[in-house]
């Protein structure tokens, strides 16, 4: 008996030796699949990859049994995006550079909102420049951009978004081995996707009370406004447009602004979706409070499958972590600390920096504590929000950890 077709759309960073292809769903060039059949060799697939082949349709119920091959790991050091040679480095060494990183992101942020409403062009370069960074910083040691995305301003949201999207876009691009061109071509569309709301006006895109379904019409048009925006910028990647116009798009058809539905909306674009959602719900905002990274993982856990994709969200959360770099956690002894290393192996026992008694409400002497130590019986009890203890996150975090 045949087993049922279990139809599929992989990228090509996805597709396994032995699998069966259908058709090719999304490509650079124009390669034509004539014959259906098994990428039989890794070989094959990376001569696909070559073609400039991005997805493809795969019926999983075909795949042939591969006898097992021991992966070995990566020989650092790696190759980087910009061609440089690259070595991992300890998240202490990668925080200062990821701090300048982000910093020029945000003043990039802030001039092409001018540009735009001043009517200038945008100039592509810079852009992909902030990628390339973002990438090299994220290979050598992810904690720290993922550290300082998460120590945010008040009321600088709109800046501070997109470059936060670019950065989560990258570790999630990164943790799915999708190759260093593509993640580029990613980083660089989430770092504009939100570009059109600059032609939002203010009234409405930081009112603090419910938006009139008018108001709500014209907030929805911003990804409009965006791909308008994107597709003048000569030599910007379809890819790079493609996750901007469809950041909002949700699986079960009920997002915007195309009501796109399951398999029309792209990989990138249902990764994008998920990361998006996750920074504006740990964002604080005039009209909501921010919320902690693991009620913002739950939200995406509960939404899904309607709203998102659960093998997604799944892979975002291994890439970020339960308890991401930069978190503010409370723990058993009633003290608050701050995530500075993250535990592959036991994810709910990072390196923590402990420097606040609850109880008596102070600062207490700072001491770096790694709860998979023996020595310690401390636990996480959960994440919370700094405001809630009156904490200045960010002084703490500038005279504490980056000097
Ligand atoms: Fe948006």
């Amino acid at each position: 008996m045949t087993a049922p077709a279990q139809l599929k759309v992989l990228s090509i960073a996805e597709l396994q030796p032995g699998m069966y292809v259908l058709s090719v769903h999304k490509q650079k060039g124009n390669v034509e699949i004539k014959t259906q059949g098994w990428a039989r060799t890794a070989a094959v697939i990376e001569q696909l990859k070559k073609k400039g082949v991005l997805e493809l349709v795969v019926d999983l119920s075909k795949t042939l049994e591969q006898p097992k091959v021991e992966v070995a790991p990566p020989a650092e050091p790696v190759a980087t995006a910009s061609g440089k040679t690259r070595e991992k480095v300890s998240f202490e060494q990668e925080l200062g550079q990821a701090n300048t990183l982000y910093q020029q992101a945000k003043g990039l942020q802030k001039k092409a909102f001018a540009d735009i409403q001043a009517g200038r062009e945008l100039n592509l370069q810079p852009f992909q420049d902030c990628a390339t960074g973002f990438i090299d910083s994220v290979f050598r040691n992810q904690d720290a951009l993922l550290c300082i995305s998460r120590i945010r301003e008040k009321d600088a949201y709109l800046l501070e978004h997109s470059v936060n999207v670019s950065i989560l876009m990258t570790i999630f691009a990164k943790q799915m081995k999708f190759d260093e061109e593509l993640i580029q071509q990613l980083a660089t569309g989430a770092l504009l996707h939100d570009i059109g709301k600059i032609l939002v006006p203010d009234s409405i895109l930081n009112k603090p009370g419910k938006l009139t379904a008018e108001e709500f019409g014209e907030m929805r048009r911003h990804v409009v406004y965006s791909k308008e925006i994107l597709e003048k910028i000569p030599g910007l990647s379809p890819i790079s447009i493609d996750v901007a116009a469809v950041h909002h798009e949700r699986l079960d058809g009920k997002g915007y602004p195309y009501g796109l539905a399951d398999q029309q909306i792209s990989l990138y674009g249902r990764m994008i979706s998920i990361v998006d959602t996750y920074d504006a719900i740990t964002a604080q905002r005039c009209y909501k409070e921010g919320q902690t990274g693991i009620s913002a993982l739950k939200i995406l856990r509960r939404e899904s499958p309607q709203s998102f994709d659960p093998a997604l969200v799944a892979q975002f959360i291994k890439a970020i972590g339960i308890h991401p770099v930069g978190t503010l956690v409370k723990l058993s002894n009633q003290k608050l600390a701050i995530v500075l290393k993250a535990n592959e192996q036991d994810p709910l026992r990072p390196v923590l920096k402990v420097f606040y008694n609850c109880k008596f409400r102070r600062y207490i002497e700072i001491s770096i504590v790694d709860l998979a130590s023996s020595k310690t019986d401390i636990e996480i009890e959960g994440a919370v929000m700094p405001e809630d203890f009156g904490i200045d996150l960010i002084r703490f975090f500038r005279q504490s950890v980056l000097e």
